[in-house]
């Protein structure tokens, strides 16, 4: 197999901030061995957050998401590394909580809460074109 050195977006969402889990999620992502190669700790404005999830606008868990996603600081993390983007989305594990397998951070970590939308404590891009334009709203 030929190298494949990619970057991904990493976001520690507003539950995974609120609930001290920094540190726990850099650690798998250093001890899988993929590189920090930039981070930041802010509040993202309607106007980044509406950029961002542009793909779910108009399904019924958008306003929900984004209201969440609103509430607190969100990590964001510039992560690289030989197939990254797909290795990032494994470790974080499928999008529902409750079913997500254990051992990832999903599955570890997070659970059903009962509102309205899930709250997965990490977002992952999906692709290297996702990445590509989901690094440049975040970090440029
Ligand atoms: P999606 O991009 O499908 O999932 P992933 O984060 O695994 O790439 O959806 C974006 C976010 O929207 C997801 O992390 C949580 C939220 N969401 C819901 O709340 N309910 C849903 O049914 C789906 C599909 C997503
Ligand atoms: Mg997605």
């Amino acid at each position: 197999m030929t190298a494949n050195v990619e970057e991904t977006l990493v976001l520690i969402k507003p539950d995974g901030v609120a609930r001290n889990l920094i540190g726990e999620i850099l650690a798998r992502i250093e001890k899988k061995g993929y590189q920090l190669v930039d981070v930041k700790l802010f509040e993202p404005s309607r106007a980044l957050l509406a950029a961002h999830y542009e793909e779910h606008e108009g399904k019924p868990f958008y306003e929900p998401l984004i209201e969440f996603m609103e509430s607190g600081p969100v990590f964001a993390a510039r992560v690289a590394g030989n197939r990254v983007i797909e290795g990032w989305r494994s470790l974080a594990g499928t999008t529902d909580p409750t079913t997500a397998a254990p051992g990832t951070i999903r599955g570890d970590l997070g659970r059903d809460w009962g509102l309205k939308v899930q709250q997965n404590l990490v977002h992952g891009s999906d692709s290297p074109e996702s990445a590509a334009r989901e690094l440049a709203l975040w970090f440029d």
